[in-house]
């Protein structure tokens, strides 16, 4: 059998399929658009920033070292300044907090304390403190083993059909190989950049590409199947 001369009922069945895999997918892209790019580019950040925020993290610092570095910088001397950050960069421990806790109580409390009766944070005890001092490490591995798992069992279903029936159309043998073949790759490209963006954000690209190659296959299989199904004339076996 080819796609060409299937029964009218097979065709059918293949079209609506293909159908709702190809508008799913775009939901699929419109989804992502709007929870993981969009929210950023109003923030002026572009699409490769996005992913790396998402897997990477923001390691440049915490929220204290970013306030210190700004305008709350003024309210400490260099040296506390040098302090606060020492002891951010030791991982922020309780243990040590009692070394720097003087200058939270002396200079930040002013402001940041229930009694100031300012709308600011609290910044006396450890808790409080710490609550500024997280390491954005990115999507936590948990999450990426629970996404990355949901991801190849209900995508290679997807595709073992679309190839599935895209295998009896009358490609080139050797390029219906290859068409069938690209979008597992894709997918594994894509899932395992997204662990390996956890490590180096240059991977990001990664992501992106093995995304992109993915729905240009998918739409290929896709539009090349409904076309012989439909369009292709010629004899019939
Ligand atoms: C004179 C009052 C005042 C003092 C003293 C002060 N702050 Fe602030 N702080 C503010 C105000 C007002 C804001 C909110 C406006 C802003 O972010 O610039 C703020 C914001 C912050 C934020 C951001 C809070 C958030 O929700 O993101 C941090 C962190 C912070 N301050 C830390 C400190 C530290 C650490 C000190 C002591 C070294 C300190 N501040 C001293 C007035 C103060």
């Amino acid at each position: 059998m080819t796609l060409r001369t299937a029964s009218f009922p097979v065709k059918v069945l293949f079209t609506c399929f293909l159908l709702s895999i190809g508008i799913g997918y775009l939901m699929a892209v419109l989804y992502l658009f709007l929870i993981d790019i969009e929210p950023h580019s109003k923030k002026g950040t572009g699409m490769v920033r996005a992913v790396i925020i998402k897997y990477y993290g923001q390691r440049g610092g915490t929220r204290l070292e970013g306030a210190l570095e700004g305008a709350m910088g003024d309210n400490l001397s260099p040296a506390q300044k040098k302090e606060v950050v020492a002891w951010i960069r030791k991982g922020a421990t309780e243990a040590d907090f009692p070394s720097v806790q003087p200058i939270f109580t002396n200079q930040c409390a002013g402001c940041h304390s229930k009694e100031s009766g300012m709308p600011l944070p609290p910044l006396t005890t450890y808790e409080e403190v710490s609550a500024y001092t997280q390491i954005d490490l990115g999507q936590s591995i948990k999450s990426l083993v629970r996404v990355s798992h949901i991801h190849l069992f209900g995508i290679s279903f997807i595709f073992m059909f679309t190839s599935g029936i895209f295998v009896f159309s009358e490609v080139n043998p050797r390029w219906r190989a290859l068409l069938v073949a690209i979008p597992f790759l894709a997918i594994w490209v894509d899932i395992g950049s997204w662990w390996f963006t956890k490590l180096q954000p240059l991977f990001a690209y990664a992501v992106i590409i093995g995304g992109l190659l993915m729905g240009l296959s998918l739409a290929l299989q896709i539009v090349l199947s409904l076309y012989e199904m439909w369009l292709k004339g010629g004899r019939s076996q």
